[in-house]
């Protein structure tokens, strides 16, 4: 359900993918980055993209369409989400959709066929809680990978991160809320959650609930070294002339002391 231009949208009329999509979302940019930086280590581009947590496989969609020769493979456990995604991205693609294979298992129990890149974003690796837990994931990650391939992780942090607190944010007919509900210093159990706010008055709370962990880069590249991978490099985003994110994300090993930041974790096989 989208927007038209004679019905705002209402939380009654809005489905929340549609909303996540439109708020959260920008496989655009992550295809160019994972060109850029596939291209930057191997010298060519990469074909098959395995979209971990792969939700309504939007990127692996926008990756088939991007390039002919592209394929994808989606993973995620939840049927209805990967339902949603056959119904309003893979029924785009004419021809090309055949490229996109859709799995419904964890993302620890597969790991054919192998991947140039393996993508997981929007944290949501962060449902793993332990060591050993996100280990096991990674090590899997890196079976499912040819020879010359690479697995991306996206990660946030800063002092902002461990706040309790509501980010609004306006899109195009409605307004999306992060909610970082619950945040335990000891353990980094970290509680967040996304509602959709309209014109309208209306709300959509609780659209998204999640239940993660707050790793830390140092953490994470010594897993994925140990995990063998055998270069792990930390791609920091750069700022413009006002010292606002600019998109463009570079290998750094000194990062800055915004109070928030998402940077982009690259471990290559
Ligand atoms: C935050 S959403 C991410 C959606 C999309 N990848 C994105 O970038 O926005 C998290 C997704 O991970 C899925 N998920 C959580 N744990 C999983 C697991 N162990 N294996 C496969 N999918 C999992 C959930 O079903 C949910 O669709």
């Amino acid at each position: 359900m989208g927007k038209t231009k004679t019905q705002p949208l209402t939380a009654a009329t809005s489905d929340k993918h549609w909303l996540y999509e439109r708020s959260v979302q920008n496989p655009e940019a992550e295809i160019d980055f994972i060109d850029h930086v596939f291209a930057s280590e191997y010298d060519r581009k990469p074909e098959l993209l395995r979209e971990d947590f792969c939700g309504t496989a939007f990127l692996s969609c926008e990756w088939v369409a991007h390039r002919a020769g592209n394929s994808a493979l989606g993973v995620d456990l939840d049927g209805p989400t990967l339902d949603y995604g056959r119904e309003h991205h893979l029924s785009k693609l004419g021809d090309r959709a055949e490229r996109v294979t859709l799995v419904q298992d964890d993302v620890r129990a597969v790991q054919s066929p192998k991947a140039d890149v393996l993508a997981a974003t929007n944290f949501s690796w962060w449902g793993f809680h332990t060591r050993t837990a996100l280990l096991e994931y990674m090590v899997n990650c890196r079976a499912s990978l040819r020879d010359e391939g690479m697995l991306m992780l996206d990660i946030y942090g800063g002092p902002e991160a461990q706040v309790p607190q509501f980010e609004e944010r306006e899109c195009e007919g409605f307004t999306y809320v992060w909610d970082q509900d619950v945040f335990n210093p000891i353990t980094h159990e970290y509680q967040c959650k996304i509602h959709f706010h309209f014109p309208d008055g209306s709300e959509m709370n609780n659209a998204f609930e999640y239940d993660w962990r707050l790793w830390m880069i140092p953490e994470v590249r010594d897993l994925l070294l140990e995990a063998g991978f055998h270069k792990v490099d930390v791609y920091w985003e750069g700022a413009d002339e006002d010292g606002e994110p600019d998109g463009e994300f570079v290998v750094s090993e000194e990062g800055d002391t915004s109070p928030a930041w998402v940077a982009y974790i690259v471990a290559f096989r």
